[in-house]
């Protein structure tokens, strides 16, 4: 775990920030990625790398089936790809790891040496300034997230602030009845360490990310950092009617895994009802007391804090944490209020996705390799090569794909939802429902997922979401055709 050297706040003095909200103008919403002094810790300056000059970028608000281009400016002294994770995406939009945009008067040389791998894909579609990401947003109602995906610098980049929602509706979920406007909050948790003059730390073996990619050994496992932020805030507090409130969960960590529950101040447990998952709405909705988030997962979930007292505290702890990681945020209790929501027994129709005979079945294997004369991760033996797709995937094919682990990895695939069938010799786990992009996959346990692979040709990735893992080479190309 990294520490902090700067002062922290209490916990739950900070009120819980919204990012701003941005929908399209005429189809378009213009995005400025520029080095932003941001105020996270009190009374201290944390240059990041930005969308919009917010951490966490601004929340995109869109609605299936209406096309949106994202158009991105790089005023950063680095180059970057975004990717719209949980986007159903053209490749040549998906945010691919050498499809760089670089910002004006960037030395070319220096992207060719950020990175050895860049210089080896004479596919990669380098631009200058400003890049149009077209999204047709053919895809149900969700919560999605857009990050930098820069090839070997992914960690240190999203680390530095390139995050934010990315959020679509429709009108199949705008017909339930579920909580809406200040009862709908998204919640970003990540972590982070700082320096004393409130700079982050991170443990990057080139600090200035043009040379050598990840970080020292002592990492391997992945960066931890020991502040909580919830919306960019440590531990912050959020006020609630007592009414259902909608909580959009995302794990924007780069490593952390987070087991949340909630305990209310007079010590009882308050139960979340689930009724999303990383891809759409639930068939039905689901309780737990507990939801155990890996990086790049989401969960949407209803919480109810009607029967409580107004001045009654909420927590949201963090059963995988010890001391002040074991804290996350908190809600209070503002007033009584009036809730006509009823979450509905039938949420949407979600199709389940058949098994066509003879299937391929695919086995990926995460597993600890040598890249590049160092200690690294890979997939089926081999380091991320961006010129080497190691599948060929028929379009409108549905396929069977297993992942095997030896340590703890977060499965994320692009372009295609896929369905968990198996986890080990037992069925889905509880947090596996629903159309999910990344799944937990503990250390040597296998996971089947079913997946069908639709409308785009072209390259795409499958990774670790750890993002240490990924930038020290744990991804791998397919190809769709
Ligand atoms: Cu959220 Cu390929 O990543
Ligand atoms: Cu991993």
């Amino acid at each position: 775990i990294l520490r902090s050297a700067a002062r922290l706040p209490k916990a739950y003095e900070t009120p819980l920030p919204l990012p701003p909200i941005k929908r399209p103008a005429g189809g378009v919403i213009e995005i400025a990625q520029r080095t932003a002094s941001v105020e996270i810790l009190p009374g201290l300056k944390t240059e990041m790398m930005t969308y919009d000059g917010v951490f966490p970028g601004p929340t995109l608000e869109t609605r299936r089936d209406q096309a949106v281009t994202v158009r991105h400016t790089n005023s950063l002294t680095l180059p970057t790809a975004t990717h719209l994770h949980g986007g159903h995406t053209p490749a040549e939009s998906d945010g691919w790891p050498t499809d760089l945009l670089v910002p004006d008067g960037f030395d070319q040389h220096h992207a060719h040496h950020a990175g050895h791998e860049t210089m080896a894909d004479p596919k990669a579609q380098v631009r200058s300034k400003k890049r149009d990401y077209r999204y047709p947003l053919e895809q149900p109602a969700t919560t999605l997230w857009y990050h930098d995906h820069r090839m070997d610098f992914t960690g240190p980049q999203v680390w530095r602030g390139l995050a934010g929602f990315h959020i679509i509706r429709d009108d199949e979920e705008d017909a339930l009845s579920l909580p809406r406007g200040e009862r709908e909050i998204p919640l970003m948790i990540a972590d982070r360490a700082f320096a004393e003059d409130g700079a982050l730390r991170y443990p990057a073996l080139d600090p200035e990310l043009l040379g050598e990619p990840g970080v020292d050994d002592r990492y391997m496992a992945g960066v931890l950092g020991d502040v909580v932020l919830v919306n960019g805030a440590p531990w912050p507090e959020a006020e609630v009617e007592g009414a259902q409130h909608r909580l959009r969960l995302l794990n924007a960590s780069n490593a952390r895994r987070y087991e949340l529950s909630l305990r209310t101040s007079d010590g009882k447990s308050v139960r979340f009802t689930q009724i999303g998952s990383d891809g759409g709405l639930l068939s039905k909705p689901v309780e737990h007391a507990e939801i155990t988030m890996a990086p790049g997962e989401r969960f949407d979930v209803v919480v109810d804090f009607g029967p409580l007292a107004p001045g009654t505290t909420v927590e949201m702890r963090n059963g995988l944490g010890t001391g002040r990681t074991a804290q996350v945020m908190r809600f209070r209790v503002t007033r009584r209020a009036a809730d006509d929501v009823k979450i509905p027994d039938r949420l949407v129709d979600v199709p389940y996705v058949e098994k066509p005979d003879g299937a391929v079945v695919r086995r990926w294997h995460f597993r600890r390799e040598h890249v590049h004369g160092r200690r690294g991760w890979g997939i089926n033996g081999k380091p991320f090569a961006p010129a080497v797709p190691q599948a060929r995937v028929p379009l409108g094919s549905t396929e069977i794909w297993e992942f095997y682990t030896d340590a703890h990895h977060p499965v994320h695939v692009h372009l295609s939802p896929f369905q968990v069938l198996r986890r080990g010799n037992r069925g889905p786990g509880p947090m596996d429902l629903g159309w999910k992009d990344t799944v937990d996959v503990r250390p040597y346990e296998a996971v089947r997922v079913r997946v069908r692979f639709e409308r785009y040709a072209g390259r795409f990735l499958i990774h670790c979401h750890n993002l240490e893992h990924e930038d020290m080479a744990m991804m791998a190309g397919f190809e769709t055709e």
